[in-house]
Parts: C-alpha cells; structure tokens; sequence
C-alpha cells in the first residue's frame, strides 16, 4: 500500500507520517508539501531515514507538478492536509487560503481521478460548521448541520468540503471527509493558541488571550487524530463525513491557566489584548457516528496530553527557534504589537 500524504512537513501531516511509518511496516509514505512557513524538513527527519519514506516538495495547486508525483508514485490512497490552516492569517490574506484550500483540493481531486485512486480522505475541520453560543453547552455540531463559516479560512474548508462531496456524486471519485476539533501535541507551530502559550511562558513573555478569554474550543490530542483518520481510511463508508472531537471543552482562560501551572509561571503574564474579528464562540464536535460505526474514542485526556507537549517544547527548543527564527517574527510583530 502508498499513501500520499500531503501537507505531511506540517503540525497533523508530520504526526500522521510517523503514526503510519509505526503502525504499518507494510506500508510507503510519500510526502507532498510545498514548504511554506509552516511545513518544516527539520520535523521530518527521522522518516528520511526510513527507505519506505519519500519526499516531494510541490504546491498541491500546481497540476503539473502534481500529476508527476502521482504518475511516478501511483499512490493508492492520498490524505490531504495540506493547507492554510491559521484563521488570523486568512483575515490578513484571504486569497492565499481559497488558492491552497479550494483549488489545491481541486486538483488533488483531478489527479486521483487521472490515476484511479482507491481513497482519497480530505482533512477538514470543525470550523466549517460555525460556532454555537456560550450559553447552550446542549448544543453540539452533528454531520448533518449546515456548514455556516465564519472566516476566510473556514470558508475556504468549506468551499472544500463541498467540492470533494460533488466529486463523489458528479465522478464517483472514493472519497471521505473528516471534520476535527482542535488539537495540540507536538511539531505544532508557535502561532496556534497552545504552543504559543507555551514558548511564550517558558520565555516568561506575555501571554495574549483575545477578548475576555472565554471562548471555548473543544481540544483533542493530535495522536487520537491520527487513529480517527486510519480508522476511516479502511474502514470508513465512501461519500461520507466523520466527525472527531475530544469531548473535552475548555475556555481559552482555562487553557492557559492549566499551561502556566503546569509550568509554574505567574498568571501575571497573561494580558487580555483585542479580540479577534468574527471571533467564533463555541465549538463542540458529536464524534458518535465515528464511535458507533468504528469503535473510535480519544485515548488521551487533557492534562495528560498537556504535560507531554509541554515536555515535548522544552525538549524539543532548538526546534522552536528554527521555526520561529524567519518569517515568524515579521507575523508576531504585526499580530500582537500595539494591539
Ligand atoms: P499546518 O499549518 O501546521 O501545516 C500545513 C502544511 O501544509 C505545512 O507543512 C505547509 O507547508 C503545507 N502546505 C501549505 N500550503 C501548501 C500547498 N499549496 N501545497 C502543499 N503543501 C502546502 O496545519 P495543521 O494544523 O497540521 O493542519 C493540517 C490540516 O488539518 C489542515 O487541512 C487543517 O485545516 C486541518 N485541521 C487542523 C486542525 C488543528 O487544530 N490544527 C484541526 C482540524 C483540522
Ligand atoms: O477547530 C479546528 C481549528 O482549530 C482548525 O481548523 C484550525 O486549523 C486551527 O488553527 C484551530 O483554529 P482556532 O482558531 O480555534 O485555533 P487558534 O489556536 O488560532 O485559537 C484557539 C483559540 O484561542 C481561539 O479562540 C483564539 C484564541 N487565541 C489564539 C491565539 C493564537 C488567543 O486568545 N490568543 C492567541 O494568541
């Protein structure tokens, strides 16, 4: 069996890499990504020195370049992660996200036609479906509610999302979709909320939360990602949509309370600062379809998989610097200076 995993230089792509390297010696991995700023070779080093693993840096929008690596590789499934996956930076630069997401998916679509691709799963999000208010924790998004973005990222999924379900009816292309709550772990870059919170704690840097800190997202550990997402690769249905979410709410203020125990900083770091635009209230994921048709529950809980990523950063600094030593500090600057 190949699997073409795109996207496999970034946060859930290089955890899924080394989660199939592992769990299937049987298997070869070919990598796609383009390598922005988020997609790091450094993280994928020990899988280049494995013989079933192979690299290939290339934009899922560039066609030609896609069809080679698939003409060469032949893949059986294809996994896509590759994408824009930061909401801040979609309302910066929305065009970049429908480029990528929209039409990168199109033509990962097209080449699994070409080649007769046996499966191909696209990685969305929970975002996809909206928010729910703070003030009715009864609510939670089921497969069957109406996607509902907020932002040009979420958009952008959506957008996705619909064009990889007209595939399926229009050409019959073998496809499923997972939608997932957000998750944490490690290699993820230092511009999403844990890691973040973490690098800056650990430098004793203020620590940003927007608004009043009180919106909730519900946190699932990247590995119980990893386990959904094979799950549904063999055994899900084609055509349809699989819900993953930890069950695990939090507000953002509890989240980096919880960091800054763990780490024994003071909550004199942490300062509230303006909120972000279109800012979405809730998100709480039903994973029963999954549960039920598959037997998939998250492993990890909360504090568990904290103190481990934790871990992982103050193990893994080198690695935080390298990432953050370019483009980052450009991006920080202009997100949280004078805001
Ligand atoms: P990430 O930003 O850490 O990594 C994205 C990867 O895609 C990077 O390696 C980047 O170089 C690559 N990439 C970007 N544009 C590309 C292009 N045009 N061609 C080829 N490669 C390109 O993202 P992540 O957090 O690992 O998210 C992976 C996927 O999971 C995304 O599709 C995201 O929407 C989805 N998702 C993320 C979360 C989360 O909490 N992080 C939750 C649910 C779903
Ligand atoms: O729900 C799945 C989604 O989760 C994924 O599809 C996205 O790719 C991923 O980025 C994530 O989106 P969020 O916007 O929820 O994640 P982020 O880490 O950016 O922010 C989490 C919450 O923390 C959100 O309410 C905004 C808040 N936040 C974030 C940052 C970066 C802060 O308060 N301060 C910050 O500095």
């Amino acid at each position: 069996m190949k699997i073409a995993i795109t996207g496999g230089a970034g946060f859930i792509g290089a955890n899924f890499v080394y989660y199939i390297l592992e769990k299937y010696p049987e298997y070869d991995v070919i990598c796609i990504d383009a390598l922005t700023y988020a997609g790091n070779m450094e993280t994928l080093e020990s899988a280049l020195a494995d013989r079933r693993f192979v690299f290939r840096k290339a934009d899922i929008a560039d066609r030609t370049a896609i069809c080679e690596i698939f003409e060469e590789h032949r893949p059986d499934v294809v996994v896509n992660f590759a994408a824009e996956s930061h909401v801040d930076r979609s309302i910066e630069n929305p065009e970049l996200f429908l480029r990528t997401n929209i039409l990168g998916t199109q033509v990962l679509l097209d080449a699994c036609n070409k080649y007769s691709v046996k499966r191909f799963h696209q990685v969305s999000t929970d975002e996809v479906y909206g928010d729910l208010p703070l003030d009715r924790p009864d609510l939670m998004f089921t497969e069957e509610r109406p996607l509902h973005a907020s932002s040009p990222y979420s958009a952008s999924k959506a957008g996705a999302d619909l064009l990889v379900q007209a595939y399926y009816r229009t050409y019959g292309t073998p496809v499923t979709i997972s939608r997932c709550s957000n998750n944490y772990g490690p290699f993820q870059f230092p511009e999403k909320l844990i890691p973040l919170m973490i690098s800056n704690a650990m430098k004793n840097k203020p620590l940003p939360v927007y608004g009043k800190g009180e919106n909730v997202r519900d946190w699932l550990y990247v590995e119980d990602h990893c386990t959904a997402i094979d799950l549904i690769i063999h055994k899900g249905r084609p055509g349809e949509v699989y819900n993953i979410g930890g069950n695990n709410e939090r507000t953002n203020l509890e989240v980096v309370r919880t960091i800054v125990r763990i780490l024994g900083r003071s909550e004199n770091l942490i300062t509230f600062v303006k909120d972000r635009p279109g800012h979405d209230l809730r998100y709480a994921i039903d994973a029963s379809k999954i549960r039920k048709e598959m037997g998939w529950e998250p492993r990890t809980g909360f504090e568990e998989g904290l103190k481990r990523t934790i871990e992982w950063y103050i193990s893994n600094q080198q690695w935080i610097e390298h990432v953050t030593s370019g483009e980052y500090q450009g991006y920080y600057a202009r997100m949280y200076e004078n805001r």
